[in-house]
């Protein structure tokens, strides 16, 4: 790996494993085991150094000296990337889903802060931008120029997360983590052993075709995992009272932050699973906290 990127590794953080307590769950019999991500770093928190990590390393490998990604505008994604490339030395252009809001969001201002150039997109523009999934796809790049797809869903991203899987050292019989592109699952996918179960639960509503995703990524076909597309809650980014009160009250029991998009979302529907005994008696459940808790400054 670069020494740059060996240097910046150096400042991050241990990712704990906490267990949380609680009443209810001794009343199930289940254990439950935060994998705390989102203490890694205070910016390139959770799954965004897991993801970041390789595709950084690429990209210096190939020369380039800047990263161009996409993202909404309050995007955990291209905020990570703009701190990472300014301490990398790396310019860095960001292409922003919908006009330019008057007044920038927290995130947009930070990454502008951080040396990000912002361009906004049309969000049919924005949607096409999809289709360029390969560091080398987007049209029109220049030859020092690297993209990365939406959220950095490349395949270099799975070794990285692979690293969060081998960091647990204790047994454990299924793997939880909340899921946008569905890359941070497929890296988790590929480095458990066949017998734990990996859940998946969607961000987004009608989140149907992210299974045909994930499993066109993996190296080998395996049936240990599967997506739960029942607690978007109306919609990627979509809150209700219910996971408020719930997101409150577990920061209250545990001291554990959660943010409403997915590690809310995801603990809200571990929990609801729970009492509805969809797990068995005795398991013990480990939840990946991927971070994005910049991203709470959009529901303050
Ligand atoms: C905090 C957080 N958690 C989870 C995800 C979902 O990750 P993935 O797109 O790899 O499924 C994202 C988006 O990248 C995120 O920002």
């Amino acid at each position: 790996m670069h020494l740059e990127l060996v240097k910046l590794e150096k400042v991050f953080n241990p990712s704990i494993l906490t267990k949380i307590h609680d009443p209810l769950l001794a009343q199930y019999q289940i254990e439950l085991w935060m994998k705390r991500d989102d203490l890694l770093h205070p910016v390139i928190s959770g799954n965004k150094w897991r993801k970041l990590k390789y595709i950084l390393d690429h990209a210096l490998s190939v020369g380039a000296n800047t990263l161009i990604s996409m993202g909404g505008a309050y995007s955990n994604h291209l905020h990570a990337l703009a701190y990472a490339g300014k301490v990398l030395g790396l310019k860095t252009i960001g292409l922003v889903r919908g006009e330019q809001p008057e007044i920038l969001t927290p995130t947009l201002q930070d990454m502008t802060k951080w040396g990000m150039s912002l361009e906004f997109v049309s969000r049919t523009e924005y949607r096409q931008l999809r289709r360029y999934k390969n560091w080398h796809d987007l049209p029109g790049l220049k030859p020092w120029q690297y993209w990365l797809p939406e959220g950095g869903a490349q395949t270099l991203a799975l070794k990285g997360v692979g690293e969060l899987v081998t960091e647990v050292e204790i047994p454990y019989d299924t793997i939880c983590v909340p899921c946008g592109t569905g890359t941070t699952l497929a890296g988790i996918i590929e480095a458990v052993p066949e017998q734990t179960s990996v859940l998946g639960f969607a961000a987004l509503k009608n989140a149907g075709f992210l299974t045909e995703e994930v499993r066109s990524v993996l190296s080998q076909s395996c049936n240990n995992w599967q997506i739960n597309l029942d607690y978007h809650f109306g919609g990627f980014a979509k809150i209700n009272a219910g996971l408020n009160a719930f997101i409150e009250d577990f920061e209250l029991k545990t001291t554990i932050p959660l943010e409403p998009i997915y590690t809310g979302k995801m603990m809200y529907a571990v929990y609801d699973l729970i009492k509805k005994h969809y797990f068995r008696p005795g398991q013990r459940i480990i939840a990946v906290h991927t971070g994005g808790l910049q991203g709470k400054r959009g529901f303050s």
